[in-house]
């Protein structure tokens, strides 16, 4: 594989500015990186970029040519039958639809404080809160893909969404649990339902994307059995934000 330029046609719709990732091949060096990267900045306004954590030339190519650090992204999987903690209290879960399925999303808009997102100060904060609105409703219609919820009356207390791929790998998209909820099990508790779900629905591998400065969801991921399996460093570019 070669690097190449990935135009990014739902984010470009989102953010409302053309935006592409760039895909970096193995063995890639510093100088054609930075040839890349400066023929793709003439053609988008938002570029994403992720690197190996342990490629320094790379990742001081990408600053040269004007990229800013956003989050370290952490690939968290679990062993096939890895038996799963025992959750505090067991909650009932409900699959979230209708007026749930709307709460679950306005928690997702308000829970998310740690992203490579947020920490894009060319972002603005209203759309990348939107942004796990719509992450959440999105989850919601994929294929194979399920939002479960634990409610306490009609409050949503936290939510997961998760799904098995064609090729028989669950992840996890979102998960997130109201702040006063918090520290007592339920984000535990619903990240083994969705690796449990996951299972049932015949998923081999489970897996995971996180931030690595999210230490709450880190402990929770590897209190319920997941390890880590490789970590990214995320640089965004923005026209005419550079200084
Ligand atoms: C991550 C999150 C879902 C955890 O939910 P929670 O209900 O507080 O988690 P639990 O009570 O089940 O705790 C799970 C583990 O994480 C630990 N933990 C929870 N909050 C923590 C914190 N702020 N700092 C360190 N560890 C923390 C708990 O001690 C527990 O570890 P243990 O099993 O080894 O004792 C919740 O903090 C949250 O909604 N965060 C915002 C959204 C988010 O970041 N989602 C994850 C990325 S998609």
């Amino acid at each position: 594989m070669t690097s190449m330029v990935e135009a990014l046609a739902w984010d470009t719709e989102f953010w409302g500015v053309a935006t592409a990732r760039v895909v970096v091949a193995d063995g890639e060096t510093p100088a054609a990186l930075s040839a890349l990267l400066t023929t793709a900045m003439g053609e988008f306004k938002f570029l994403q970029v992720l690197l190996p954590l342990d490629a320094v030339g790379l990742i001081v190519a990408a600053e040269e040519c004007g990229f800013r650090f956003a989050d370290v992204r952490c690939l968290l999987d679990i062993p096939e039958n890895m038996p799963l903690p025992n959750t505090s209290g067991e909650p009932s879960f409900v699959a979230a639809s209708g007026d749930v399925l709307s709460a679950a999303a306005e928690l997702a808009a308000r829970s998310h404080s740690i992203s490579r997102f947020v920490s894009d100060a060319s972002l603005d904060p209203q759309a990348t809160s939107d942004l796990y609105r719509r992450w959440v409703l999105r989850d919601a219609g994929a294929h194979g893909w399920e939002v479960d919820v634990v409610l306490d009356g009609s409050d949503v207390l936290g939510y997961v969404t998760y799904g098995v791929d064609s090729a028989g790998e669950g992840s996890i998209g979102l998960i997130g649990v109201a702040e006063a909820a918090r520290g007592s099990g339920l984000g535990n508790a619903l990240a083994s339902r969705a690796v449990l779900q996951c299972r049932a629905a015949g998923a081999r591998r489970m897996t995971v994307v996180t931030q690595a400065g999210n230490a709450s969801a880190m402990r929770m991921y590897r209190s319920v059995g997941f390890g880590v399996v490789s970590m990214g460093c995320w640089l965004h570019w923005h026209l005419g934000s550079q200084g």
